[in-house]
C-alpha cells in the first residue's frame, strides 16, 4: 500500500517547488528593497510561548511535541509573531532601532479543510519595531503590496482593509461594554463573512449581551469608511475615538505618499483573530472575493512585554502563500517552470560520451549551466525538450564536426548553428 502524505499537507514536486521559490523570491526581494534583514528560529517553540499571547484559536490548533520523557511540552510553530517577540525581548538593549526584520517561514495549524488553508503552509512576515506612529504601519501595508505588484497583481486585483482596534475598542466603550469584555467581541467579529448569520448570533448570545447591544455591535461593524464612522461618532457624541481616528487619517495620507493610496481602504469589520492585536489592523484580500485573506498583520504593542521584554512598540503582518498562490493561478500569473539551462550537450555517438563529461565540467567551472544526454540519438527528441526546458544553447558532440576538432551550436533562441573549434570554445 501506498503512504500518502499527511492530509491537508503538500508534496513539492518540481513545478510546485518552481512556484514557491517564485513567491518566496517576490517577498524577499520586496523585503530587502525596503531594507528589512532576515531572521528565523528553531520549527519548534515551548507550548507556552503560544499559551501566553496568541489567543484560544491559535492554540487549539497547534500541533504539539511531546519529548521522549514527556517532561517538555512543545508546539510546532503555526506563525511567527510570539517567536519575534521572544528573539527581540532577549536582546532589546542591543538591538539598533527601528528593528526591520523579517522572514519566510514553513509552520502548521491543524485547521478544517476549506480553499486557502492547509496544515502546513509557509509565511512571509515583515514586521517593524520600535516605531509608535503610524510610519511603521504605513511601512509594513506598503511592503506587502510591493510583493504582489512585483508579482504581476494590481489595485484592481487586491485591496487591503485596514481598522484600528483602538477606535473599534472606543466605540464599544460607548455603547457601555467595559474593555475586559472587548477581546471577546473582537474575536467574534473577526468570524464574520467566515461564520452564519445563526452562528454570529449564537454567539453574541454566549456573551450574554442583549439583542439591543448585539444589533448596535453588529450596525457599528458594517461601517464602511472613514467619513461614516466620523458622522457616527459625532452623532452619538462617542468620546475617546480623537486619537485613533486622526491616526487612521494619517495613515491613509502615508499610504497614498508610499503610492499605494489605491490598494486601501477602511473596513470597520476588519478586526483580526490574534489575541495580541492593540491597534491599526489589516488584511488583504482578492476584489473578486472568491478567496480568504491573503494576508493579515497589525500593531501590536503590548506583546514585547508579554514576553518578559520592556515596553516596545512593533506593527507587522503574515502573508501566506496557499491563498497567493490560487490567486496567481486566477490571474494567469504562474511562472513558467522552465529550467532554463545555458547549455545542454549531446554526444552524436556513445564514444563521445567522456567528451561531453569533460566538456560538461568546463562549462560548469566557467560558472554557466550545462547538463548532457546520457547517450547518443534521439537527435528530434533532445532538441523539442532543450526547447521546452528553455536552453540556451544546444551542443552536438561528434560527426565531421569533431572529426576536424570542432562542435556544432546551435542557438535556440535565434536558431543560428555553428561550427566553433574546441580550443577556441568559450562559455
Ligand atoms: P494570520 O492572520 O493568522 O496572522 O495569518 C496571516 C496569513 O497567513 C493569512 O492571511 C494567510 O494568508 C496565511 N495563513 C494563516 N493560516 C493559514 C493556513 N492554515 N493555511 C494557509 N495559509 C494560512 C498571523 O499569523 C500573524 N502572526 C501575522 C503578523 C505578523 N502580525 C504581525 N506580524
Amino acid at each position: 500500500m501506498k503512504i500518502p502524505a499527511p492530509k491537508q499537507m503538500r508534496d513539492f514536486y518540481p513545478e510546485d517547488m518552481a512556484l514557491r521559490n517564485h513567491i518566496e523570491a517576490a517577498w524577499r526581494n520586496a523585503s530587502k528593497r525596503a531594507g528589512f534583514q532576515e531572521w528565523d528560529c528553531p520549527i519548534v517553540e515551548t507550548l507556552e510561548l503560544y499559551k501566553r499571547k496568541s489567543g484560544d484559536e491559535i492554540v487549539d490548533q497547534l500541533y504539539s511535541v511531546s519529548t521522549r520523557g514527556g517532561n517538555d511540552q512543545f508546539a510546532i510553530r503555526p506563525e511567527m509573531t510570539p517567536s519575534l517577540a521572544r528573539m527581540v525581548a532577549a536582546r532589546q538593549g542591543a538591538l539598533p532601532r527601528p528593528v526591520k526584520w523579517f522572514c519566510i517561514a514553513r509552520m502548521c495549524r491543524h485547521e478544517q479543510a476549506q480553499r486557502g488553508r492547509l496544515r502546513e503552509f509557509f509565511q512571509w512576515n515583515a514586521d517593524v519595531l520600535g516605531v509608535a506612529g503610524p510610519i511603521a504601519d504605513a511601512e509594513v501595508i506598503s511592503v506587502a503590496i510591493d510583493a504582489l505588484v512585483e508579482l504581476g497583481l494590481s489595485a484592481a486585483d487586491v485591496e487591503v482593509r485596514f481598522n484600528s482596534r483602538t477606535l473599534l475598542g472606543a466605540l464599544l466603550t460607548g455603547l457601555g461594554l467595559p474593555e475586559e469584555r472587548h477581546p471577546a467581541v473582537f474575536a467574534i467579529a473577526d468570524k464574520r463573512g467566515k461564520a452564519t448569520d445563526e452562528e454570529l448570533a449564537k454567539l453574541y448570545a454566549g456573551l450574554g449581551l442583549d439583542d439591543q447591544t448585539t444589533a448596535r455591535i453588529r450596525r457599528l461593524l458594517d461601517l464602511s469608511s472613514l467619513d461614516e464612522v466620523k458622522r457616527f461618532v459625532a452623532h452619538e457624541k462617542v468620546p475617546g475615538c480623537e486619537a485613533a481616528l486622526a491616526g487612521l487619517d494619517e495613515l491613509v495620507s502615508l499610504l497614498a505618499d508610499l503610492g499605494k493610496g489605491d490598494f486601501c481602504r477602511f473596513d470597520m469589520g476588519i478586526v483580526r483573530g490574534l489575541a495580541y492585536y492593540t491597534g491599526p489592523v489589516f488584511e488583504m484580500f482578492d476584489r473578486a472575493g472568491k478567496l480568504r485573506a491573503v494576508c493579515g498583520g497589525g500593531r501590536y504593542d503590548r506583546l514585547l512585554e508579554l514576553m518578559g521584554g520592556q515596553p516596545m512598540p512593533a506593527c507587522g503582518f503574515g502573508m501566506g502563500d496557499v491563498v497567493l498562490g490560487e490567486l496567481l493561478k486566477d490571474r494567469n500569473l504562474l511562472p513558467s517552470f522552465r529550467l532554463g539551462l545555458d547549455y545542454q550537450l549531446i554526444p552524436l555517438d556513445d564514444e563521445r560520451l567522456s567528451d561531453v563529461i569533460r566538456l560538461t565540467g568546463r562549462i560548469r567551472a566557467a560558472g554557466r549551466s550545462a547538463d548532457f544526454a546520457h547517450k547518443a540519438g534521439g537527435l528530434g527528441k533532445a532538441f523539442k525538450k532543450a526547447s521546452e526546458n528553455g536552453v540556451g544553447k544546444v551542443v552536438l558532440v561528434g560527426g565531421d564536426e569533431w572529426s576536424r576538432g570542432c562542435l556544432k551550436i546551435k542557438d535556440m533562441t535565434t536558431g543560428v548553428e555553428s561550427e566553433v573549434p574546441l580550443d577556441r570554445f568559450t562559455p
